[in-house]
């Protein structure tokens, strides 16, 4: 059950990934959201795509927005998302960063049964923590 749930999330991580270097024919649709800051995910990721992601970093890491997103300056209820005041985003885009080129570099050949692309995403490493485990003999 808990394995199905991992696999779902990495194919969607992957996906939202593989959008990047995906050039549509026709002009896109407008959108109603747009994100201001993005610096490792697509310009024009819709809004549900980067639910999904956003969604996916929180399972991976076993945290809330909060843990790497910055309080609103006008209200410290609400979280400024575009805000790099929190240096966890930072982490968050080296991390991302560095998960794509282990993906580009070492695993881009298709399972010899399936046929599908078997990645690492960040639940690989994180396993809802929000340090990796070492072991400690
Ligand atoms: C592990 C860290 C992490 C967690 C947890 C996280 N985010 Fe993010 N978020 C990021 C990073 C990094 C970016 C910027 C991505 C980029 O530069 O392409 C981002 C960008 C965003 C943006 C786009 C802002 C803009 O306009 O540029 C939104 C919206 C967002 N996150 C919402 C959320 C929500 C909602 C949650 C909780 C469900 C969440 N995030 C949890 C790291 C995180
Ligand atoms: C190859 C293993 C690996 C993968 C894949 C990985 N991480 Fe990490 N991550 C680590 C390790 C190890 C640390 C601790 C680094 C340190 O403390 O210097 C870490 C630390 C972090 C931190 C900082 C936590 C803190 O307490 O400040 C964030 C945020 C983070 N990772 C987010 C992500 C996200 C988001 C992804 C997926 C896009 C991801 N990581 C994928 C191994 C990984």
């Amino acid at each position: 059950m808990r394995y199905r749930m991992i696999a779902a999330v990495a194919a969607v991580l992957t996906g939202v990934f593989a959008l990047s270097s995906f050039t549509p024919g026709s002009s896109p649709q407008p959108q109603e959201w747009k994100g201001t800051n993005l610096k490792v995910l697509p310009k024009d990721i819709t809004q549900e795509e980067i639910k999904q992601v956003m969604d996916d970093f929180k399972v991976a890491l076993g945290v809330k927005c909060g843990f790497c997103h910055a309080q609103s300056e006008t209200d410290p209820k609400k979280l400024d998302f575009a805000s790099d005041a929190n240096p966890r985003k930072g982490a968050a885009r080296w991390m991302m960063k560095m998960t794509q080129r282990i993906n580009k570099k070492h695993f881009k050949r298709p399972d010899e049964k399936t046929g599908e692309l078997t990645q690492i995403t960040c639940i690989t490493c994180h396993n809802g923590k929000e340090h990796p485990a070492t072991v400690t003999r």
